[in-house]
């Protein structure tokens, strides 16, 4: 199974804080049934004025830092793909090269919603971003917005009929269950991420999600989840 978000390359964002803290997250995950991870590095064009040059720059550096690690001690560990978690801001339509920020080998980006209410500029720039540069959206986290989006925005959200992800820690949020039945069922919800940050910060926590995800959303998100996933993995390794 892949994990389609992570911040595991080390010393980047706020996620792992060094080489060895991103071995081990890649342990944890491995030792979980992990054997696909994606990186997904903040990229927030408004807070940081970060030119995607400079990102990509910047990924590739803490990548090619971990990966000679992984090499050099010969460890089998989930293969990692490059990625990142776009925040979306008004300024994101006049970034240069947009489709750089896919995850590699596809046209698949995962998108981060802003942490307030939304407002209808939200959808309209969603729309325009993935529409004008042919971008297939994964919507990162949904779980996350549920204690201020309401069910109605949701709807507004879901209704643009793009996939979404969930985060594992989703098993443990009853309000989310309730807020996002409708589009596990419809399958619109079908990746799954750790998010982790780190090996005690938001650690991976797919042994839990495994556990407990049956009971809340059932053999057809599962067997969705797991098409969704090798179909990705297929993407990622043609
Ligand atoms: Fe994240």
């Amino acid at each position: 199974m892949i994990d389609t978000h992570s911040h595991i390359l080390p010393e980047l964002d706020d996620g792992s804080k060094s080489v060895d803290e991103s071995i081990n997250m890649l342990k944890v995950l491995k030792e979980q049934g992990i054997t696909h991870v994606i990186a997904t590095p903040h990229f927030k064009m408004t807070d940081n004025k970060t030119s995607i040059d400079d990102f990509l720059a910047k990924r590739e550096k803490s990548y090619q830092k971990l990966i000679n690690k992984i090499e050099r001690q010969g460890l089998d560990l989930p293969k990692i793909f490059l990625g990142s978690e776009v925040l979306l801001t008004m300024d994101l339509i006049e970034a240069d090269g947009i489709n750089r920020l896919c995850i590699e080998n596809t046209d698949i980006m995962l998108i981060e919603l802003p942490y307030y209410e939304w407002q209808s500029w939200i959808f309209r720039m969603l729309y325009n971003l993935c529409d004008n540069n042919f971008i297939e959206p994964i919507l990162a986290h949904v779980d996350r917005y549920v204690d201020f989006i309401s069910k109605d925005m949701y709807e507004q959200l879901f209704s643009l009929g793009y996939k979404a992800q969930i985060n594992t820690e989703f098993v443990d949020k009853k309000a989310a269950h309730k807020k996002l039945k409708k589009w596990l069922k419809s399958g619109q919800i079908c990746y799954v991420g750790s998010d982790t940050h780190g090996i005690d910060f938001r650690p991976p926590t797919f042994d839990k999600y495994f556990k407990k995800i049956k009971k809340i959303a059932g053999d057809d998100f599962i067997k969705n989840a797991d098409d969704c996933s090798a179909k990705l993995i297929k993407k990622l390794e043609k």
